[in-house]
């Protein structure tokens, strides 16, 4: 299969991350003989540096023309100061919003041997398999007007605004994921307040006919966030808005342990998908060879599922993964007592060497 890939290193260890991705990725097209196409492209501080624009157009021209999209992390000290008004930030949240890239997706679950990595308790967290869905270029984030008013500037708004179509999109995208899971679709609003989410409950129930087969829950947002870390393993799917959505995946990526460990989609209706760890750029441990390389990792094996619909190789390196855990390598974020602390590239030679073995 030939597909083109854009990269995007971005800054920290974004770069370090997405050299073990494409090394993963290139010792998949040897095991089955694809035909991927990398092409590289500036994004975030690294950007900045190069053109003053945290997104140039060379690269939306680039991800435009691909057919999935590899993101690192964008960010840093460098350009967080505060009179900055160009931030490496807006690169991320205008490519999602250029690329019409929805739905955000971000499956959480346990690993056996990292299940002590987590602060909850082994009998919370040792069934948890579940994903979110968060709806990403709409609500709170991008309503308008969104300004300071008032001749001292004492007053701010900012607007969460949907139509309609914009949550059956996502919503018929989070039944579609359901149905290839355990078939239980929980969608989080806040409807008692909220009209946005009166009009999201609405859509939710009317879908819901076209969904016979996936049993539909409503849970209010202040409900969920309890109930997330009381009993987890109840969710399935779980769709919701761009702001309870951040919320909640933050709260959730927490449930088993590192953040290193965690791959996200984010995506629209046709194949083509934006795919990124969960972390950020990590500065504090960036250029130094200690980044856990595994989020990333995944998220590869989400864009040749999703993307490419490849399920064999995305499943190869899940699999691949969940090996060398199984054998006690493990990067220092994991903060494990026994087996073996690796470096970045240890461990993607690791996941690389089970691969071959796997194929
Ligand atoms: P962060 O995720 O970069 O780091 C938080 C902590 O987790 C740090 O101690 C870091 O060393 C550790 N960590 C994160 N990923 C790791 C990995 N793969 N392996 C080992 N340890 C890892 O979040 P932080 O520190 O709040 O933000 C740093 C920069 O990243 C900021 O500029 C922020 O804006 C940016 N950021 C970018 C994101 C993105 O590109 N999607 C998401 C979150 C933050
Ligand atoms: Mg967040």
């Amino acid at each position: 299969m030939k597909k083109r890939i854009a990269i995007l290193p971005g800054d920290g260890i974004g770069p370090e991350v997405m050299q073990g991705a494409v090394r993963v990725l290139q010792a998949i097209s040897d095991c089955f003989q694809h035909d991927f196409i990398f092409e590289e492209g500036l994004i975030g501080g690294a950007a900045i540096d190069e053109c003053g624009n945290p997104l140039p157009d060379t690269t939306l021209d680039l991800c435009s023309k691909s057919d999935a999209i590899l993101l690192g992390a964008v960010g840093g000290p460098k350009w967080e100061a505060t009179s900055q008004t160009i931030r490496p930030e807006q690169g991320l949240l205008r490519i999602r919003k250029e690329l019409g890239l929805f739905a955000n997706l971000r499956p959480v679950c346990a690993y056996e041997p990292l299940i002590h990595a987590s602060t909850l308790k082994k009998e919370v967290i040792e069934h948890v398999d579940l994903l979110i869905v968060r709806e990403l270029t709409g609500g709170l984030y991008f309503g308008k007007p969104s300004e300071r008013r008032g001749d001292n500037k004492e007053l701010a708004v900012d607007t969460l605004v949907y139509n309609i179509q914009e949550i059956e999109r996502v919503v018929d995208k989070a039944f579609q994921l359901a149905r290839k899971r355990r078939k239980k679709l929980t969608s989080v609003d806040k409807a008692n307040v909220l009209e946005s989410s009166r009009m999201w409950r609405e859509v939710v129930n009317r879908l819901s006919a076209n969904y016979p087969d996936v049993q539909v829950e409503h849970m209010l947002v202040d409900s969920a966030s309890m109930q997330l870390i009381y009993r987890p393993e109840q969710f399935d799917v779980i769709v919701t808005e761009n702001l309870f959505g951040d919320i909640l995946s933050d709260e959730a990526s927490m449930i088993t342990g590192s953040l290193g460990m965690l791959p996200s989609a984010s995506l629209r209706s046709d194949a083509v998908g934006l795919y990124e760890p969960v972390h950020g750029s990590a500065p504090d441990i960036a250029g130094k060879n200690l980044a856990n390389p595994l989020g990333m990792v995944l998220s590869v094996a989400l864009m040749l599922k999703f993307s490419f619909g490849l399920d064999k190789e995305a499943s190869i390196i899940e699999e691949s993964v969940m090996k060398v855990l199984n054998d006690g390598f493990h990067t220092g974020d994991l903060h494990l007592q026994q087996g073996t602390r690796v470096s970045t590239t240890k461990m993607v030679n690791k996941i690389i060497d089970s691969i071959n073995e796997n194929q």
